[in-house]
């Protein structure tokens, strides 16, 4: 493995790559992304300068799934009972944290504080950043994070960061203009430590929209379609038609558009939810795990068959999608290919004072 020295100052040069510290890894949708180096639809996703090197999540269904299909292991630990000082010297931080549990204290001037024990593990990551300095932060959250508290958390967590010695970038990306066959709409915060690198990038471009977006059908397994076992029972069908009309529930997918948001709760899935179904052969079917973890775009050769199905599912749901992080990990590629250019005219200004 080559890791960089920490002297580098995060850096890049030759084959080196950027250490990444991953809190709350989940089965690894950032991790993959970031690292790169794996097909989805007869796509190569190239790989990343980018080398995941501490991992830390307290789900030990998630870990297995993690463990199985990455060759660095990660930690199952509570994020709280980190030690930032312990946490080894990294380049790049990465994170999720939950949003609802965020709230406005009264205090004049207001504060940002946490409603439950989840809040906290956004200031799990904060002091991170503040005792390890990396170079880069991206934080990937709900769109709702963005009107939480009436619109008044987010300029906060912002602010949060900035205190933490960050320039903030942020966008609303949805996955299905990055080649996910998937509505997902995702909040990501790239957090930088150098103006430089904050002044040089940019946040990716759709790369499909419209007509060339992935549709539904392109994941579908048609071996499921003949397996009672993805159907749902006529005694749920009845229920769910009882109070269809009043509810707007039931909810089919079109095969030739990219599939409604997945979630953890695809576990539980009922056809009184709001949780995508199918419509085969005009009866209801769930989607299948594996039809899941396509819709969110990790490869086939990713292997989920070491936890159960329903942990499968939670596990999947989620997971940010790995095209759509490795379209953010690529955009800040360009500010590595700028140190490029800075070493190329530091060496030709050594040689012209020669
Ligand atoms: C939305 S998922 C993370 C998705 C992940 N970042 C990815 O790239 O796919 C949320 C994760 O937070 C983890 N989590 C929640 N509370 C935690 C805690 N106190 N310590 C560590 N992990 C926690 C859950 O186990 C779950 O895997």
């Amino acid at each position: 493995m080559n890791f960089i020295k920490h002297q580098d100052n995060g850096k890049t040069n030759g084959n080196t790559k950027l250490k990444v510290a991953s809190l709350i890894y989940g089965c690894g949708g950032m991790d993959l992304g970031i690292q790169g180096d794996f097909n989805f639809l007869n796509k190569h996703f190239g790989a990343l300068p980018f080398e995941v090197v501490y991992a830390v999540d307290n789900d030990a269904y998630a870990t297995k799934i993690y463990n199985n299909n990455f060759s660095h292991k990660c930690e199952l630990k509570d994020v709280r009972d980190i030690v930032p000082s312990e946490v080894p010297d990294h380049d790049i931080l990465l994170g999720g944290f939950p949003c609802q549990s965020f709230s406005i204290s009264a205090q004049n001037p207001p504060r940002l504080g946490f409603k439950d024990d989840r809040g906290k593990l956004f200031f799990e990551m904060v002091n991170v950043l503040k005792e390890k300095k990396p170079r880069f932060f991206i934080g990937e959250n709900v769109k709702g994070l963005l009107s939480a508290n009436k619109g008044k958390a987010f300029p906060m967590i912002v602010k949060e960061f900035e205190k933490a010695g960050y320039y903030i970038h942020h966008k609303l990306l949805n996955a299905s203009e990055f080649g996910v066959p998937q509505k997902r709409e995702r909040v990501f915060i790239v957090g930088f430590r150098d103006f430089e690198d904050y002044f040089n990038f940019r946040f990716p471009q759709p790369s499909t929209l419209n007509g060339s977006k992935i549709k539904l059908k392109q994941v579908i397994d048609k071996k499921a379609n003949k397996d009672e076992k993805w159907f749902f029972s006529q005694r749920a069908v009845d229920g769910m038609l009882r109070v269809r009309e009043k509810m707007n529930k039931g909810r089919v997918q079109d095969l030739n558009q990219p599939c409604n948001t997945i979630s953890s709760h695809l576990a539980k899935v009922s056809l009184n939810g709001t949780d995508p179904v199918l419509m085969v052969d005009e009866r209801y079917r769930r989607l299948t795990p594996r039809e899941a973890s396509s819709i969110q775009s990790f490869p086939e050769s990713f292997n989920l068959d070491i936890v159960s199905e329903n942990r499968q599912y939670k596990a999947i749901g989620n997971a940010v999608p790995p095209v759509l992080m490795w379209h953010v990990a690529n955009a800040l590629t360009n500010n590595l290919l700028t140190d490029k250019q800075q070493e190329i005219n530091e060496t030709k200004l050594e040689l012209s004072e020669l």
